[in-house]
């Protein structure tokens, strides 16, 4: 079922205020203060729409998250039911320390189609548009990936650029890609935004690779459903406790590889505003009584795939 394009700009609201929120902790070394300010507007403001809306991934479980915790209702309870995916402050440390990237983001759905990411890590894989369908695979070595990647693109390994999450848990893709000759862009934080470079040409990013949070996995998916790329994750589990959580959610088969069309099942709207000024949209400008907000927003059905600047009253 189609959203309604009637809806969306309530949802950029959304954003743009939690952005806000969050900017006002810019550089002052708080990632904590910083993220409650977000969540605190991001909640107001969807508690202002018109649907019966769920967030099915959020800043954690109802014991341990004071505000759009995991089943938590939100809007006025009037109109279409809908899931919500919200990270309110991706990139808290960017934000504590004023640093490129940090984002508002939220993804929506219609009812049970996001797939419930809990909490915990996710591998990650994904690749740009217009390349053959399934072309790269998690199993896969990392060379043949690229090497797939190399024969899809009628390139060189030394032409491509990857993108990874740097953390010595990569230690070994980062070797493999380094051995290939592959270029490689190093992020700090913010793999959502990692992801969405593979969208980019401006952003010469070939191929994202690597393990970061599932709730981010599904947040760039929805992104990535919208501009025509593929991405495949699975879940990945630091201990036992952790697969027990996950099978308490729901989640049946602990290794399953999913595709975009698992993790995103119908139409979905994806909103990122700026906080701090990045490579997607720009971070948030106090005008003093006004401040003004970028952000990108993608819609699927509606093919809505631009950035809204908006001069907003504080
Ligand atoms: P926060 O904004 O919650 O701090 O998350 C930032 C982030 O870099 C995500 O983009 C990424 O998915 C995750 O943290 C990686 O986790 P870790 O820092 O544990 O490697």
């Amino acid at each position: 079922m189609n959203i309604d394009k009637e809806i969306i700009n309530s949802f950029v609201r959304a954003t743009e205020r939690s952005a806000y929120g969050a900017s006002i902790y810019k550089g002052k070394n708080d990632k904590i203060a910083a993220d409650q300010a977000a969540v605190d507007e991001m909640r107001k403001e969807l508690n202002k729409i018109n649907m019966n809306g769920k967030i099915v991934i959020g800043e954690g479980e109802m014991d341990e998250a004071p505000m759009l915790y995991i089943n938590e209702k939100v809007g006025t309870k009037k109109g279409i039911e809908l899931d919500i995916a919200v990270d309110p402050l991706e990139g808290t440390n960017f934000t504590a320390k004023n640093l490129p990237n940090a984002l508002s983001v939220l993804a929506v759905s219609t009812k049970g189609s996001l797939l419930h990411a809990p909490d915990m890590y996710m591998e990650k894989i994904a690749i740009g548009p217009s390349l053959p369908e399934n072309l790269v695979d998690l199993d896969f070595s990392v060379e043949k990936n690229i090497g797939l990647l190399c024969e899809a693109k009628n390139s060189s390994p030394e032409k491509l650029t990857a993108c990874v999450l740097s953390r010595p848990r990569h230690n070994s893709i980062i070797q493999d890609l380094k051995s290939m000759n592959v270029n490689i862009s190093f992020i700090t934080d913010g793999d959502v935004s990692g992801v969405i470079s593979v969208s980019r040409p401006k952003s010469k990013i070939d191929i994202f690779l690597g393990i970061g949070g599932g709730p981010e996995g599904v947040l760039a998916a929805a992104a990535l459903d919208c501009l025509g790329c593929q991405m495949q994750t699975r879940l990945f589990f630091k201990d036992e406790d952790e697969k027990t959580r996950a099978k308490n959610l729901g989640i049946t088969n602990l290794h399953k590889k999913y595709n975009i069309n698992e993790m995103i099942r119908d139409d979905v709207i994806f909103c990122a505003t700026g906080v701090t000024d990045g490579d997607l949209v720009k971070g948030i400008r106090d005008l003093g009584d006004y401040f003004e907000s970028e952000t990108l927003l993608l819609h699927k059905s509606s093919k809505t795939n631009k950035i809204i600047k908006n001069k907003i009253k504080k």
